[in-house]
């Protein structure tokens, strides 16, 4: 298949390229797009033979459910049964980075929803994604547009090498913003269970929501045969081809670590910024200053996609604290690493 490349200003949309990829959805076809998070593969939300496509350009197991995308918080009616609790939400953080979980309507075939009964629902704020949704005027469904178990694509290049040749049309609009996936919520009566950690954090929710819940499955490993509250917590995600070690310990020690197994070792590291100068292979990615979480959010995908590319025989990379926007980052770089965290100690050294 014959990929359509367009390359959109977000400052300065070209209306004409969101109209011929709004026709694409429509005829059943999959269009990728930016959105503040990371790309998303989109179809029409209300199309199964579309979702279908989905699961397979992504080589995605079926019972892992579509987020669908919508370009107004109240659009929500017309897909799910809708809360207090939701608008709050919507108020709150729409459009934004947050999937929020609700009953879902017959109109969103269970193909998109893996079988289940609830639907994740997301307003994206990208300017394109808005105008591709608006110009579509129905909701889009759309995972991370990358291929399953790698990392999310933060730019249209991710995206290219991921799925060219397998879709009908990318539309690339330069780096996101953001870099990690959004926040999911699922509401449960008056409560939130916390899904997924994204930029949108469990600080800023539990000042909408007083009883918010955040699923084990954020920061521990699945327990055998244990169900996940969301498909997508079962499978390894973001994994890079070579094995990824999380440091953890005291910060000098994982720095004294770090310059000798780059002395010492074939191995790429995750560093943070003022580290470089002390490392000396060329295998050195900076993912951002150590202080600067939000750096480190964006940077985080792209610097696997790198360090993969780098024929090491292991990757290092720090164990993110958990407060703030660190727990989103915990998250997603545990399971990368397949839980695998090495606490540094003197006689390691
Ligand atoms: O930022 C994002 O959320 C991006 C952009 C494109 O919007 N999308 C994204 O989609 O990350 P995806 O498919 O890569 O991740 C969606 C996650 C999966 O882990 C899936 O299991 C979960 O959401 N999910 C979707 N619907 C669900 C539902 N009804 N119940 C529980 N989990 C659900
Ligand atoms: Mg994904």
């Amino acid at each position: 298949m014959q990929t359509q490349i367009f390359n959109v200003d977000e400052k300065n949309i070209d209306k004409d390229i969101t109209k011929i990829c709004a026709k694409i959805l429509k005829d059943g076809g999959l269009v990728a797009f930016p959105t503040e998070t990371v790309y998303g593969l989109g179809a029409i939300a209300t199309d199964e033979n579309a979702a279908k496509k989905i699961y397979a350009a992504k080589g995605r197991p079926s019972d892992n459910p579509l987020i669908i995308h919508i370009s107004n918080p109240c659009d929500a009616e017309l897909y799910a049964y809708t809360s207090e609790l939701y608008y709050k939400l919507a108020d709150a953080f729409m459009p934004g980075p947050l999937t929020v979980i609700m009953p879902k309507r017959d109109i969103i075939p269970s193909t998109v929803t893996g079988g289940l009964d609830t639907v994740a629902l997301r307003c994206p704020s990208h300017p394109i994604a808005k105008e591709l949704i608006k110009a579509a005027n129905v909701a889009i469904a759309a995972p991370s547009a990358n291929l399953s178990g790698s990392p999310s694509p933060t730019t249209g290049d991710h995206v290219i090498s991921d799925l060219n040749g397998k879709i009908d049309a990318i539309i690339n609009g330069g780096e996101a913003e953001i870099g990690l996936e959004s926040t999911i919520v699922k509401i449960e009566g008056e409560s939130l269970s916390l899904l997924r950690p994204g930029a949108i954090t469990y600080d800023a929710l539990t000042c909408v929501c007083e009883d918010v819940k955040i699923a084990s499955a954020v920061t521990a490993a699945l327990k055998e045969n244990e169900r996940p509250l969301s498909p997508g917590m079962k499978y390894r995600h973001y994994a890079p081809k070579s094995e990824l070690i999380l440091l953890d310990g005291n910060k000098d020690d994982v720095r004294a670590f770090l310059i000798n197994a780059t002395r010492t070792q074939n191995c790429a590291v995750l560093a943070y910024t003022e580290e470089i100068p002390l490392l000396s292979n060329e295998k050195i990615i900076d993912v951002g200053a150590c202080d600067d979480l939000q750096t480190q959010a964006k940077r985080l995908f792209s610097a696997l996609r790198e360090a993969d590319k780098l024929s090491a025989d292991r990757i290092y990379a720090h164990l993110p604290c958990k407060d703030g926007l660190g727990l989103a980052l915990y998250n997603r770089m545990i399971r990368a690493a397949a839980h695998t965290v090495f606490t540094v100690t003197k006689k390691d050294i």
